[in-house]
């Protein structure tokens, strides 16, 4: 059983120099697709829960199976709730044993964010559950969570303040990344994780993974990146594997569900093991 701290796993990318994957759940297929990628390529990873998934599937539920599911791998495993502005579903998931929160307060003004971020990162710390914390929105809304506008943006120096002032673990600044497929080039900030890095020595997580490419990756880690959220790739691997099963099954006559979750168990593993790849965190749980 090798379930982690998130924080700890986070920190260590950091200081070896690449990026853990943190990649959104829908279901327990993906899952256990994501946890199987990571023991194949002996990488360390973090699992993410949307407010949506949580409340689709039940905290207690999703808990049982990430215990099972992690008490079956020699690599390190952390569960974490991925954007957050409910405190109440934070309340909820410490209860269940999550590793790590990120609590979104992007959609308050600043000195509201600043005050209930200092509460949330008391109640996590007492229970030993980590704290990723966002008070400027990355752009683009997942699983009904955030704006396609950004609402606020601070300085770095203003980020740095707040952070070290509520004692959160993890910092989630607007890097021009953006939830979601890309409607246009982003204008990526590699240049503002150098200087987060300057001035604190809290790691910073980058969102809005999905669409980025190697380089791209490979840029934000060398500046300092050291937790990197992929979803919609996933959920596309996942939903395209599933439709061309069905599509097989018209042609075949052949309606066998368990046949489908293979497909889908194979594109989730095949894509999440890519992003190992370029995150340099192959072989870092060896
Ligand atoms: P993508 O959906 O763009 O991969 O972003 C994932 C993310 O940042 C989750 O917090």
């Amino acid at each position: 059983m090798t379930i982690a701290k998130t924080v700890d796993l986070v920190r260590a990318a950091r200081q070896a120099g690449y990026a853990v994957p943190a990649v959104n759940i829908v279901d327990d297929l993906s899952m256990r697709a994501i946890i199987a990628a990571a023991e194949q390529a002996q990488s360390p990873i973090i699992i993410q829960t949307s407010v949506k998934t949580v409340k689709s599937m039940g905290a207690e539920i999703i808990s049982g199976i990430f215990q099972h599911a992690a008490s079956t791998v020699s690599v390190p495993v952390a569960l974490h709730l991925d954007h957050c502005p409910d405190r109440a579903v934070i309340t909820e998931v410490i209860r269940h044993g999550w590793s790590s929160v990120l609590f979104d307060a992007s959609d308050r003004p600043l000195q509201q964010a600043w005050d209930e971020t200092r509460e949330v990162v008391a109640e996590c710390h007492a229970a030993g559950v980590g704290v990723e914390s966002e008070i400027e929105n990355s752009v683009g809304v997942e699983d009904g969570v955030g704006s396609d506008e950004a609402t606020h943006s601070y300085s770095n120096a203003k980020l740095v303040e707040v952070a070290q002032d509520t004692g959160t673990d993890l910092l989630a600044p607007a890097l021009g990344t953006a939830h979601g497929l890309y409607k246009a080039s982003p204008v990526l900030q590699y240049d503002r994780v150098a200087e987060l890095g300057r001035l604190t020595d809290k790691p910073v997580v980058l969102h809005g993974g999905t669409g980025l490419s190697p380089e791209d990756f490979q840029r934000f880690i060398d500046n300092g990146v050291a937790k990197i959220n992929i979803s919609t790739t996933v959920k596309l691997a996942y939903m395209h594997a599933a439709r061309d099963h069905i599509a097989k099954a018209e042609q075949t006559g052949k309606w066998e569900p368990v046949k489908m979750f293979d497909d889908i168990n194979a594109a989730v593993q095949a894509t999440v093991i890519e992003h190992i790849g370029e995150f340099g965190s192959k072989g870092a749980a060896a």
